[in-house]
């Protein structure tokens, strides 16, 4: 594996790459490498001849006091997980390399409201970071492929009408998400959870599950369904930002015209901010079934 720290180490062996007609997928990361991540390199390594990962903790998307200082950055043990997914590049750069102008400096890319909504409205700015960082990255890199995880779905759903918008030949592809026994979902930031607070993190998927299956059975009073697994959240000790009833597609309110909903959760457990989601799809015979759920 071939670790670089600039743009330009890494445009030069990708320049040679690409005259050999290889095709190269990639997988950007902040580190702390988990199953979810290694799910993405193996999908990369269908997709390509070449795979690249970055590893870079973007200052740009983190708020003021948020953990961006305390964001768990372990470059020796991502080196080694990534060395034994078979991973051909690894690109680490630091902070300078890429904001040499500071961030304030920084010519930004905002996806206007997709990313104004839910994880949006709580972090204000937050999806500012990611598009610009991920489009630099796009730039440095020019992959043929990009691939992100659907527990972020509304990063994904940003990701892909940025580049549908700003017209990117890259293909952006979801893999499902990777989670633990007990249907927690894999984070860097489950380490952060206390051993309390690891029993009751999975209480978030489950209320999840709970509200798809109550739409599954022709439960249609969304407000509803929302303000009880609010309710369920805050007994259980969570301090919930949002659970959310949306269309998969535009992340607004489920419309007659809606084929795929997203239920959407964030919530704090302590300090530690958790997001989830689940999805259902309308079936064939015109209701809302649990054939396509995911
Ligand atoms: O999902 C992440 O880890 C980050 O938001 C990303 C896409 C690597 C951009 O910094």
């Amino acid at each position: 594996m071939q670790t670089y720290s600039t743009n330009t180490q890494l445009q030069n062996t990708l320049r040679k790459a690409r005259e050999r007609a290889q095709t190269v997928a990639f997988v950007p990361t902040m580190g702390n490498l988990h199953e979810g991540h290694l799910d993405l390199v193996r999908k990369a390594h269908t997709l390509c001849d070449l795979v690249v990962v970055s590893i870079f903790v973007n200052p740009l998307q983190f708020g003021a006091g948020e953990d961006l200082d305390t964001y768990p950055r372990t470059l020796a043990a991502d080196k080694e997980k990534l060395f034994k997914e078979g991973v051909d590049i690894l690109y680490t750069p630091g902070v300078e390399e890429i904001y040499p102008e500071g961030m304030a400096a920084q010519t930004l890319v905002r996806v206007p409201g997709l990313s104004e909504t839910l994880c949006g409205s709580s972090r204000p700015g937050h999806f500012d970071g990611v598009t610009t960082v991920v489009s630099k990255l796009f730039n440095i890199v020019q992959p043929d492929a990009a691939i992100f995880g659907e527990k972020d779905f509304q990063q994904l759903s940003i990701i892909q009408k940025m580049v549908r918008d700003l017209c990117m030949p890259i293909k952006v592809v979801g893999t499902p998400t990777a989670r633990d026994d007990d249907g927690l979902a894999k984070s860097s930031r489950n380490g952060f959870l206390s051993i309390e607070q690891r029993h009751i993190a999975p209480i978030i998927h489950q209320t999840l599950l709970t509200c798809r299956e109550a739409i599954a059975c022709g439960f249609d009073n969304f407000l509803q369904l929302e303000s009880h697994a609010r309710m369920k959240l805050l007994q259980a000790g969570f301090e919930p930002d949002y659970f959310a009833i949306r269309d998969a597609r535009t992340l607004r309110a489920v419309t007659e015209d809606t084929e795929e909903i997203a239920i959407l959760a964030a919530a704090r457990l302590g300090s530690t901010r958790l997001i989830d989601n689940v999805h259902l799809t309308l079936n064939p015979a015109g209701d809302w079934g649990m054939l396509a759920a995911h």
